[in-house]
């Protein structure tokens, strides 16, 4: 069974804070959103391998570590995921960046697709698929699943809040994907919408409703 961390740094929850609060306009709204993932970032990385190699510092010679070598690519799920995208590549600017395009039927609330482009040589990159909401789970679900099918192994999926059911749903499907989170809420409306949560991620940051 795949391993859900709940990031609880202060910086991390103290803007959480901001971004579910409906006085928060649509500029702070993304701008934290960006602020956000890239702490996260920092946390859902924190296993990368890494090698040992020697600078000369002004003073003396010093064994150091880099990162080794590793390739990362980060997969949003259009369209609110994209939100997250320039914060996570401020921390990474070597990583590629894949696009799965799904909506989510407001009827069945299951995720229709739309657009998908993806890096050539993904399966040789360990993947984040974001999202900032995991609400019945149906998306990031889908999203997993379609870069399975492209022969992708190692996954792991950010979001911002996630409910009960949508963590089940993908533990369920995706027992290897580990998944990272700033907060777990309460439960999900009869609309599909995360309770507490923030409203709708993208209509948030994008302004459209
Ligand atoms: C939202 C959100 C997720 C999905 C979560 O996208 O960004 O992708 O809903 O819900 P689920 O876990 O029940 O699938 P939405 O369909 O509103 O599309 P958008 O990002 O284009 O606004
Ligand atoms: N999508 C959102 O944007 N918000 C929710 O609460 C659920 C799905």
């Amino acid at each position: 069974m795949s391993q859900v961390f709940v990031l609880n740094h202060p910086m991390i929850q103290h803007k959480l804070t901001y971004i579910r609060s409906e006085e928060t306009g649509s500029k702070e709204f993304r701008e934290l959103v960006e602020e956000v993932a890239m702490l996260m970032t920092y946390e859902v990385t924190r296993d990368l391998p890494l090698e040992e190699v020697t600078v000369q510092t002004p003073v003396a010679e010093a064994k150091c570590n880099v990162i080794a070598g590793r390739k990362v690519a980060f997969v949003p799920i259009l369209r609110a995921g994209l939100g997250m995208v320039g914060g996570m590549l401020r921390l990474i600017p070597a990583a590629k960046v894949g696009h799965i395009g799904l909506y989510r039927d407001p009827d069945t609330l299951e995720p229709v697709e739309y657009y998908c482009k993806l890096p050539p040589d993904l399966t040789e990159r360990d993947l984040i698929v974001i999202d900032p909401m995991l609400a019945t789970g149906g998306s990031a679900a889908a999203g997993i699943k379609f870069l399975k099918d492209r022969g992708v192994k190692n996954i792991k999926l950010m979001c911002l809040i996630a409910a009960p059911e949508g963590i089940e749903r993908v533990q369920d499907e995706h027992p290897d994907v580990d998944i990272y989170v700033a907060g777990v809420d309460e439960k999900l409306n009869d609309h599909g919408y995360i309770v507490p949560g923030l409203g709708d991620a993208g209509d948030r940051l994008y302004g459209t409703k």
